[in-house]
């Protein structure tokens, strides 16, 4: 899809689709109030009527006004002016996108970036508006014998004011970045897990290193992941037939920077059956989607590759299946960290934190500025949070404070969750350094504690997106959830 801006006065712009916002309360936006001066308030005789009550995730078709040069004006229900934010602006966006790709229409143009809202730049609302076109073009169809048909919408426009016409611009690349990022991550989730196995995954690393020069991707197999000494990795993938895969990937910018590196390291289990301590039946296809923190990895470094921020960032990924088997983790047996520490394996089906161990004790020799984790951890971070906010877990205010604003910015919220010392002494084993499972209550913060024994080296952040990753129901569905949040995050830091 081409992305571009315009100034054209509304009247004259000749397009398939225009969209224009409405507030409820009959409270036009200047687009809206523009075209009903233009046209004798056919817009306001609309309102009047009661059809259309401008309620976020609405829309009204109008066809053909008179001295109106778009074939259609769409008006997009934008909520209360007054409560207007980033998120329902980018509601409104998606409304409108979703609404022009399912009625196949080739070219649109949106007035909404225009309307002003709180704690939010023209940029980053231009942003989003990419984003959501992006978003709406996404169509699972790799393992389907009919394919969909190609998208008809191949065009899309912000009108903008003339001065804000570069900004616009910028906001409109990095929403396509993004979006494209987001829905990589989206399909990597939604493939079946004979299909997208570890081996898979450490093929897109390298595919992603092939299509960007500033890409490097190094993927390490069993053997060179036993040279690392990453016993607790290693001791998940001993149950399945197929081999564990450890994926390093290097973006460096083009200005060269040699500063520290952001560090983000993805779960990337593939298939999660439980292991020996074996998950029950219902659902438990769902657990394709336990490698949806390492597709977030992948996702963030197609979108920050394609914009070419300026600030070096490293991706870890260690990819496995959890399976029962003869070779499998058995509850008790004791394993060895690439730390050293000592793991008693208490509950097989706590394989998630056993991978992340070594990959974080591995991000130590980057020396990072930051690193992020991000895993489908525990089901109780489902139960604390649901499926809007993913967990945050922090031993870094800063981090934390930075993480949070990128999170509103981006839509992709997440709130933080305690890790005090007190919660530790619920990892305690009588026979080895520390346990895989915590005692009962506060399953998703002793998760966390279990990975802060093995970050105190520097500035961490966890976030458990079990609730986010996908949907589940009729419409379930990788979200491609947190590649707004790390993208929003890196590209801050690039701006410093
Ligand atoms: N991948 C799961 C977490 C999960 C479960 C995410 C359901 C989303 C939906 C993780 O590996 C796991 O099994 N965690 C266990 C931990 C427990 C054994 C301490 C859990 O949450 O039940
Ligand atoms: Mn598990
Ligand atoms: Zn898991």
């Amino acid at each position: 899809m081409e992305f571009s801006a315009l100034s054209t006065p509304l009247v004259e712009i000749e397009t398939a689709a225009l969209a224009v916002g409405v507030y409820t309360e009959k409270t036009l936006s200047p687009a809206a109030m523009e075209l009903d001066k233009a046209t004798q308030g056919a817009i306001t005789a609309v309102l009047e009527d009661g059809e259309f009550k401008a309620k976020p995730k609405s829309h009204l078709v109008l066809r053909q006004l008179p001295g109106v040069a778009a074939q259609r004006i769409v008006l997009v229900g934008l909520g209360d002016k007054e409560k207007y934010n980033t998120k329902t602006h980018f509601e409104a966006e998606k409304q409108f996108a979703a609404y022009c790709v399912n009625a196949n229409l080739k070219q649109a143009v949106s007035t909404l970036a225009a309307n002003d809202c709180a704690g939010s730049s023209l940029r980053v609302r231009a942003r989003a508006a990419a984003q959501a076109a992006v978003l709406c073009t996404y169509r699972y169809d790799q393992t389907l014998s009919k394919k969909s048909d190609p998208i008809a919408l191949t065009g899309l426009a912000l009108w903008v004011p003339k001065t804000q016409d570069a900004e616009a611009k910028a906001g409109l690349r990095e929403g396509q970045a993004l979006g494209q990022g987001q829905n990589l991550a989206r399909l990597l989730g939604d493939l079946p897990p004979n299909v997208c196995t570890p081996a898979y995954l450490g093929g897109q690393a390298k595919q992603l290193a092939q299509d960007f020069p500033q890409i490097q991707a190094e993927v390490l197999g069993q053997k060179q992941i036993e040279a690392l000494n990453m016993g607790a990795f290693l001791s998940v993938a001993k149950g399945s037939a197929q081999p564990p895969v450890f994926i390093e990937l290097k973006y460096t910018p083009e200005n060269g920077s040699d500063e520290a590196p952001i560090v983000l390291v993805g779960k990337g289990l593939t298939f999660d059956s439980g292991g020996i301590s074996i998950k029950p039946a219902n659902n438990m296809d769902e657990m394709k989607y336990d490698m949806c923190g390492a597709a977030s990895v992948l996702g963030t470094f197609y979108a920050l590759a394609k914009i070419g921020i300026d600030r070096p960032v490293v991706g870890l990924i260690a990819a496995c299946e959890n399976m029962p088997s003869s070779t499998a983790n058995k509850p008790g047996d004791i394993v060895t960290a690439k730390s050293g520490a000592t793991i008693e394996v208490l509950n097989t089906d706590a394989e998630g934190r056993l991978v992340l161990c070594d990959a974080l004790t591995y991000a130590e020799r980057f020396k990072p500025e930051a690193v992020i984790n991000m895993a489908t951890l525990t089901g109780a971070c489902v139960v604390a949070l649901g499926h809007h906010n993913s967990g945050l877990f922090t031993n870094n205010e800063r981090l934390k404070n930075e993480l949070l604003e990128a999170a509103r910015e981006a839509n992709d919220p997440a709130w933080p969750l305690p890790i005090d010392d007190t919660y530790q002494e619920q990892l305690k084993s009588n026979f080895a350094d520390i346990a895989n499972i915590g005692t009962p209550g506060a399953g998703a913060i002793t998760a966390a504690c279990f990975l802060a024994r093995f970050t105190e080296k520097y500035a961490w952040a966890h976030l458990d997106i079990a609730g986010t990753a996908w949907n589940s129901g009729a419409n379930k569905g990788a979200t491609g959830r947190p590649v707004p949040l790390l993208f929003s995050y890196l590209l801050d830091q690039g701006n410093e």
